[in-house]
Formats: C-alpha cells, sequence, structure tokens
C-alpha cells in the first residue's frame, strides 16, 4: 500500500528519498513521485508505474545539492494509476505539496466546496483537495492551516508536507494511518514504515493520531493535537539491517520461507523454560469466550487457533475477517477475550476491529510482529512473534510464527496430561520444518508440473481444511491461478461440478482421525478425473499410495501440529509456480503489504 518518506539533513535529498522509496516497493505501489525545495521553489517528478520509471526522470536531480523533500509510492484507490494521479500534489500557487497515505472519505463534498471556492483539480485523487485546503487555509502560519485542514478531513491519513515558505522544515500528520519520524546526526526523516530509513537511524519517534511534527536537519519539534509543543521519547529499533536484504536469495519469498525454523524458535525459545510455557507479560484469565479477528494469511492463522483453543481447552471461539466483524454487531462482553492478529500491527481493518472490541469492554490480546504498531500500543496485551520484518508481499513465516504464538497461548491455558508432550512437540517444530526444507525436489516437480494450470483446488478436513485456506491463498496471490479451499465433505455440493480430467486437487490429510473419511472424498473426486496431490505424514504414505498422484511428505508429527509443518511445502509449491510462470514474486500485481485503508 502507499509508502512515504520525508527527509531534511545534510544529504542529497533526492537521493535519500529514493532510497526510502526503494526501501517501501515491498508494501505494494502503482506509480511513485518526489518532490524537493531547490531555491525555495518546489520542484515534483512524479510517474506511473515502477520507480525505476522515476529513476530515470530524477537522474539529473540527484547530482544536485538539495536537501529537503518528501516522496510517495502510490497503490490507487481513488483514480486509476496515472502521471497525474501520482503523488506529490501541490497547491495552485505551486506553495504547499503534499503526499498521502490513507482515503478522505468526505474528499466529494470538500472538492465541490473548493471548486465553487475557484479551485481547480489536476487529478482525479482524493488527495488533491488536501493540498487546496492547505492553501485555502494558509495566512503564514502552516501549523494553523495544517489544523484546520486535518479538522476538515474525515477518514484516514498520514501527510507529509513541503512548503516554499519553510525551505527548511518538512512537516507532517497522520490518522489512522502509520506514520513515524527518525533521528539522525545533521538529518532527520519521516516515514511510513521502518525499512524506509532502517539504513541511516534506529531512533524513531512514534507519530500519534493529530500530532503534528516539523523536521529539519538538526531539529524535530512536535505539537500534540492541541497545538501544544511538547516533548516525545524515541524508540530503538533492533532488528538486523541485513533482515530486509535479499542475502542471495532470489527473492524475499524464499529467504522468508528459509527463515521460519529461526524466527519460529525466536518465538517460542524466550516463552518456554524447563518445559513450560510461561507468557509472564500476559495477565490474562481463561475466558469464558474467545473472539480471533484478522486479515488475510493472520486471518487464517485464527482458523487455525479455532479448532486449537476449541479442542485444547473447550472454550467457544468466533473467528473472523475484520471488515466483517467491524460491520456485524458482534456479541462480546467483559468475559469475551479478543484475539487481534496482524503481522504489520498497521492493517486498518483490524485495528478498528480492536478499538470495535475495547468500546465492547472485551480484553484484547494482539499477536503483533511490529513492535510499537498501532495494534500493539492500543491492544491491552501483545504476544509479539519474533519474524522479524517480513519484506515479500506474500506472508510466510508471519503465518509460521503468528500459528507459534497461538500454540503458546492455547498450551499456556491448558491443563491436559498431554501438556509436556505438546510442549515437547512445539520444539521440536523447527527441525521439522528444517526436514523439508533440506529436500524441496518433489514440490518443485509439482510446481513445474502444475504452474499452467487453470484452477487449482485445496481440500482438507478440520485443522487440514484451515490449512488448506492458506494454501489456497498463496497460490493465487503469487501465482495467479484460480484456487478456492474447500473442507473435504463440502466440495461435492456444488464445485465438484468444476472437477474435470487433469484438475489438480491439493489435499492435505494429517489427521488420523478423519483420514478414512478423507479418503472417500478424495475417490469421489478421483472418479471425476482429479489430478490428486497429498501432502500427509510419512508413515501414512503406504495407505495413500493407491489414491494420490504426487505425495508431498512431511516428517510424522502429532496432527495437533500438523498445520504449522504443512503449511511449508505449501508455500514452496505456490512460490515456485510464481516463479516458473515468471511473475514478480515478491511484488504481485494489485496487492499490498499492509492494507492502510478500508
Ligand atoms: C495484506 C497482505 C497479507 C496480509 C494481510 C493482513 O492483504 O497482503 O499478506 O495477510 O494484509 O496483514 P497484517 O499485517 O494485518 O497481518
Amino acid at each position: 500500500m502507499c509508502g512515504i518518506v520525508g527527509y531534511a539533513g545534510d544529504k542529497n535529498a533526492v537521493a535519500m528519498l529514493m532510497h526510502g522509496l526503494k526501501k517501501l516497493e515491498y508494501r505494494g505501489y502503482d506509480s511513485a513521485g518526489i518532490a524537493y525545495l531547490s531555491q525555495g521553489e518546489i520542484k515534483v517528478k512524479k510517474c506511473k508505474g515502477r520507480l525505476v520509471n522515476l529513476q530515470n526522470i530524477v537522474s539529473d536531480e540527484i547530482k544536485e545539492e538539495h536537501h529537503v523533500g518528501i516522496g510517495h509510492t502510490r497503490w490507487a484507490t481513488h483514480g486509476e494509476p496515472s502521471d497525474i494521479n501520482s503523488h506529490p500534489h501541490v497547491s495552485r500557487d505551486n506553495r504547499f505539496c503534499i503526499v498521502h497515505n490513507g482515503i478522505i472519505e468526505n474528499y466529494m463534498s470538500i472538492r465541490e466546496q473548493l471548486i465553487v471556492d475557484g479551485y481547480n483539480f489536476e487529478s482525479t485523487t482524493d488527495s488533491e483537495v488536501i493540498t487546496h485546503l492547505l492553501h485555502y487555509h494558509y495566512k503564514g502560519d502552516v501549523i494553523e492551516a495544517l489544523f484546520k485542514t486535518i479538522h476538515q478531513l474525515e477518514g484516514s491519513y498520514a501527510l507529509s508536507i513541503i512548503c516554499n515558505d519553510y525551505p527548511d522544515q518538512v512537516f507532517c500528520v497522520r490518522k489512522d494511518s502509520p506514520l513515524i519520524v527518525g533521528k539522525g546526526k545533521n538529518e532527520n526523516f519521516i516515514a511510513s514504515d521502518i525499512p524506509a530509513i532502517l539504513k541511516y537511524t534506529r531512533d524513531i519517534y512514534i507519530m500519534e493520531d493529530h500530532e503534528i511534527a516539523i523536521i529539519s536537519s538538526k531539529l524535530v519539534t512536535f505539537y500534540n493535537s492541541l497545538g501544544k509543543k511538547i516533548e516525545k521519547q524515541t524508540m530503538k529499533v533492533t532488528w538486523d539491517e541485513n533482515a530486509s536484504e535479499k542475502e542471495g536469495y532470489e527473492h524475499f519469498m524464499l529467504k522468508e520461507i528459509h527463515e521460519e525454523p529461526v524466527a519460529i524458535t525466536k518465538t517460542i525459545g524466550p516463552r518456554i523454560k524447563n518445559n513450560e510455557i510461561i507468557l509472564d507479560q500476559l495477565v490474562l484469565k481463561r475466558p469464558k469466550k474467545i473472539i480471533i479477528v484478522a486479515c488475510g494469511t493472520a486471518y487464517h492463522a485464527g482458523v487455525v487457533g479455532k479448532y486449537l483453543f476449541e479442542k485444547l481447552l473447550r472454550i467457544p471461539v468466533e473467528v473472523d475477517v475484520a471488515s466483517e466483524f467491524r460491520y456485524r454487531d458482534p456479541i462480546i462482553d467483559k468475559h469475551t477475550l479478543t484475539i487481534i492478529i496482524s503481522q504489520s500491527g498497521e492493517t486498518i481493518d483490524t485495528l478498528f476491529a480492536l478499538r470495535k472490541a475495547k468500546e465492547n469492554n472485551s480484553k484484547v490480546l494482539a499477536i503483533v510482529n511490529v513492535v510499537g504498531s498501532s495494534i500493539a500500543r492500543e491492544a491491552d496485551d501483545v504476544l509479539y512473534t519474533w519474524a522479524g520484518p517480513e519484506i515479500a508481499v506474500a506472508s510466510t513465516k508471519a503465518y509460521s510464527t503468528q500459528l507459534s504464538a497461538i500454540y503458546l497461548l492455547a498450551l499456556s491455558f491448558y491443563k491436559g496430561e498431554k501438556y509436556k508432550d505438546y510442549v515437547n512437540q512445539l520444539q521440536d517444530v523447527p527441525k521439522m520444518i528444517e526436514h523439508i526444507l533440506n529436500s524441496t525436489d518433489q514440490v518443485m516437480k509439482t510446481a513445474s508440473l502444475l504452474y499452467n494450470s487453470k484452477s487449482i483446488f485445496f481440500m482438507g478436513r478440520g485443522l487440514d481444511y484451515a490449512l488448506s485456506m492458506e494454501g489456497s491463498l498463496k497460490l493465487k496471490e503469487i501465482s495467479y491461478i484460480h484456487s478456492e479451499a474447500y473442507p473435504g465433505g463440502e466440495l461435492k455440493h456444488g464445485t465438484i461440478a468444476l472437477i474435470e480430467k487433469g484438475t489438480p486437487v491439493i489435499c492435505s490429510l494429517t489427521q488420523p482421525d478423519i483420514l478414512e473419511k478423507m479418503i472417500s472424498n478424495i475417490r469421489e473426486i478421483k472418479a471425476r478425473g482429479a489430478f490428486v496431490i497429498v501432502i500427509t505424514q510419512e508413515e501414512q504414505v503406504e495407505k495413500i499410495n493407491e489414491i494420490a498422484d504426487i505425495i508431498l511428505p512431511i516428517p510424522n508429527v502429532d496432527p495437533l501440529f500438523a498445520p504449522i509443518i504443512a503449511v511449508t511445502p505449501m508455500q514452496l509449491f505456490a512460490y515456485h509456480c510464481s516463479v516458473y510462470k515468471g511473475n514478480d514474486v515478491d511484488k504481485p500485481r494489485n496487492l499490498a503489504k499492509s492494507v492502510t485503508v478500508e
């Protein structure tokens, strides 16, 4: 989704902005632009398409001396991707220039009023109203104009602004869209996301809603929502900078799949002492009901959570996608624990779901990867997944660590006789995934056979169904092959009509108690010509041999832990299909890493 950078310092601003934008590419975008101050004048360069296009039109500026600027990668919401709709946008007197993340929901009425007041619009974006409003309210004091402007805006925004009356400064403000300020030496930064500035500073300030920051090369100044000057504390980012580099892998996605064993170890290791799970930061009582809310891959981790919590704890669990949860009048009270799952901690629907749960007196526990993110800050308690930065749009190690956190949480409440055994097995997960990563030939061969398929179905029951949902999402995200996941018994209620000779169906068979039922379901689709790929434990291979066209074995693992192991071959399968198709694996079309609009 859209990315923002801002720079004021002694280095070349254009080069710094381009570096920052490059680091934000992974968020997903369709156009990009920068604006900088050159001898008191605002210059804008922007265009549709990838950053290389922008790079070509700013090559001269990189050699010149400019020290203040803003940059943006745009993921179109209002108005098609085009040169004109790209950010930055300038006011009619070229005094203000802005970049914007988020959506201004009331932009139509503001636009109509501004047109009546004589303003012309170049773009069809919602964002352009902001530049004209700044111009409209400006009487010589930017902070005043900015407060008046944001007062009129409904929706979400992270804004970075330059003004030619203040040639050394960059201004910023946010509401419901992430924004940080980085403190350097003789330089300061603004960014929507930490990787953009990590090369230059680890000291960051997290902006709160309606706070305004002004950066210059030497100073960072903050105002609260009442316009009062305030002091803020920096936070140290501890990420390894190399974590956002490919380190020899062809793609971030492949690197991140290979990081799963380490990421899981980091997530569970410090929380298990002498075979006992200790979540000491969590002061939670056993709830009467659990609601899990998330989006995308994190939602699929939540579906696994539902099966686990219900099975191990006998607590009723609802799981919902955040955008539905928010508007469906869910039944929550103070006896409900709401678990919010989010890699970025910034997904806007998930953030709003969190607020909804809190409004209804539910305690909120967040399972989050990004330290200091909005969701982490607003939750009552946080169980961090220590996956490190995830750059590929398709989430992999984040899912594995989200599952690890869910296992930790479920087992921390579990008092049954298998406790010790389960804790041991959880600790064995990383080496089982390691084993899968060391023998990927069969997965690659399967991808080479199937990457041209029109449609690939996934099928499983219970935990295998939860897992299939994620396998199917991964495949469609990056290979663009149509895919759907079905509970084993459900396919025949309609979708089986789509099975014809050779239609691939990937079947998860890791749950022995329902193995026979799944075998019957596989026979039903095989009778219609399906090409059947089975993912199952090694010990079950012999039993499955006769009905499977291909078997992708996983190590023998207790069925409870099968999803966290069996997802790896599915991720690798999706990855190799995408590579064989020549797709942009890490930046799939139309998708964004962090979805900060509703
Ligand atoms: C986007 C990403 C997905 C991710 C989802 C939720 O759609 O492309 O990979 O699962 O957002 O993101 P979150 O950061 O909240 O886990």
